[in-house]
C-alpha cells in the first residue's frame, strides 16, 4: 500500500487503559511509529505498573530474538510515560508543555465510561488533537458527540468543529503482531483527521481499512457471527469444541479455531458485541448463542479470567 502523503504530526499520544489492548498501542506507537512520548494512562496504579513491565518483557523479547537492537528498546522505553489521569496529557504528566496531538481510548467497552472520557478530553485538550476509540462495536457517532467539552456554548463553532476530530481507531490482539488497523470515521469527523490517522496506523508499521459506522464495523460484522455460529454448533452437538476447532484450523487454515479465538478475546466481548449487532439491526442472523450468554452469566470469559471471574452485572 502507497504511504500516505499527509503527515500524521503526532508527537505526544495519549493511550487511555493499560490494558491488553492500550498497552498494545503503546507498544507500537513507541517502537515502531517512535512517537517521541507516548503517555499511558489508568486510574489503576497496579494496571499501569502491569503494563510497564508487560511491555519491558516485549522489548526484551524483541531483543532476544535479534528483532530490534538493545538500543532501539531502551529508546523505546523511554518514549513511555505512565500517568494517572486523563487531565495530564494536556500538560505531558508535568514532563512538559505540549499537550498530546492525539489521544486513543483503550478502555472497557461500555458507553457511559467512553463517553465521560472523551467529554473529559475535549475539555481539557486542544481543538486540534485527534481523539480516536479502539471500540470494536459501539458507535462511533455517539461517541464523537460526547466530544464537546464542558462549557462549550451550543450551537458554537467550537461545539461543531470538536466532534470532527474523533474517529476510531480499530487494532487486533495482539497488537503487536497482528498487521490491521480498521479505521472508523463518524459521520462528523474531518477528512484531515481522517488521513492524519492513516498515517498514524502506517507509521505503526500497519496495513489500513476503511469502514463505515456501522454495528460491528467490517471485522466484527464478519468474525463475530463465525464465533456465535460456532458456539452455536457446540450447542446443539453438532461436534465436540475440539473437533470444531480442528476443522477451522486444518480445513480452513485458521491461526486458531473459532472457539479458542473468542476463549482469546473474552466470552463477555464477544457477547457484547453479538448485543450490540442484534439490538441495532434487529436482524435475527445476529441473534446471541444462548450458551455464549450462559457462559458469561457464569463468569467464564475465558483466558483473561478462566473460570473464577464474578458474575458481569
Ligand atoms: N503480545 C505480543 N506478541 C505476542 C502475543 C502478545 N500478547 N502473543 C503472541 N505473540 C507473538 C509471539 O511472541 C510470537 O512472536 P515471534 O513470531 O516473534 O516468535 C508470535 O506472536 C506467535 O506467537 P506463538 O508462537 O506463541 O503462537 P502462535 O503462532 O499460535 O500465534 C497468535 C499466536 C498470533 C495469537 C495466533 O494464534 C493468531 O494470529 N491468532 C488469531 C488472533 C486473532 O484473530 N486476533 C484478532 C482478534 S479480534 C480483535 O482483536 C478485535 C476485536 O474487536 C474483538
Amino acid at each position: 500500500m502507497a504511504a500516505s502523503t499527509i503527515s500524521h504530526g503526532v508527537k505526544t499520544l495519549g493511550v487511555v487503559g493499560a490494558g491488553q489492548m492500550g498497552l498494545g498501542i503503546a507498544y507500537v506507537a513507541a517502537l515502531r511509529a517512535q512517537i517521541p512520548s507516548v503517555l499511558l494512562c489508568d486510574a489503576s496504579p497496579a494496571a499501569l505498573e502491569k503494563g510497564v513491565s508487560f511491555f519491558e518483557t516485549l522489548l526484551k523479547k524483541d531483543v532476544s530474538k535479534g528483532k530490534i537492537q538493545q538500543a532501539d528498546a531502551d529508546a523505546a522505553r523511554s518514549r513511555l510515560i505512565t500517568v494517572g489521569n486523563l487531565e495530564d496529557f494536556a500538560t505531558k504528566g508535568g514532563k512538559g508543555a505540549e499537550a498530546a496531538d492525539m489521544v486513543i481510548e483503550a478502555a472497557t467497552e461500555n458507553l457511559a465510561i467512553k463517553q465521560k472520557i472523551f467529554g473529559t478530553l475535549a475539555s481539557t485538550l486542544p481543538l486540534e488533537t485527534i481523539l480516536a476509540t479502539n471500540t470494536s462495536s459501539i458507535s462511533v457517532s455517539k461517541i464523537a458527540a460526547s466530544a464537546v467539552g464542558a462549557g462549550v456554548k451550543a450551537g458554537s463553532e467550537e461545539a461543531w468543529k470538536s466532534p470532527a476530530r474523533a474517529l476510531g481507531i480499530h487494532f487486533f490482539n495482539p497488537v503487536p503482531v497482528m498487521p490491521l488497523v480498521e479505521l472508523i470515521p463518524a459521520i462528523q469527523t474531518s477528512p484531515e483527521v481522517v488521513a492524519r490517522s492513516r498515517a498514524f496506523a502506517q507509521a505503526c508499521g500497519k496495513e489500513v481499512t476503511t469502514s463505515k459506522d456501522v454495528p460491528g464495523f467490517v471485522s466484527n460484522r464478519l468474525l463475530m457471527p463465525f464465533i456465535n455460529e460456532a458456539v452455536m454448533a457446540l450447542e446443539k452437538g453438532i461436534a465436540s469444541k475440539e473437533d470444531i476447532d480442528k476443522t477451522l484450523r486444518l480445513g480452513m487454515n485458521h491461526p486458531m479455531g473459532p472457539l479458542t479465538l473468542a476463549d482469546f478475546i473474552g466470552l463477555d466481548t464477544c457477547l457484547s458485541i453479538m448485543e450490540t449487532l442484534y439490538r441495532e439491526t434487529a436482524d435475527s442472523k445476529y441473534r446471541p448463542a444462548v450458551l455464549l450468554g450462559r457462559m458469561v452469566d457464569a463468569g467464564w470469559f475465558g483466558k483473561k479470567s478462566g473460570k473464577v471471574k464474578p458474575r458481569r452485572q
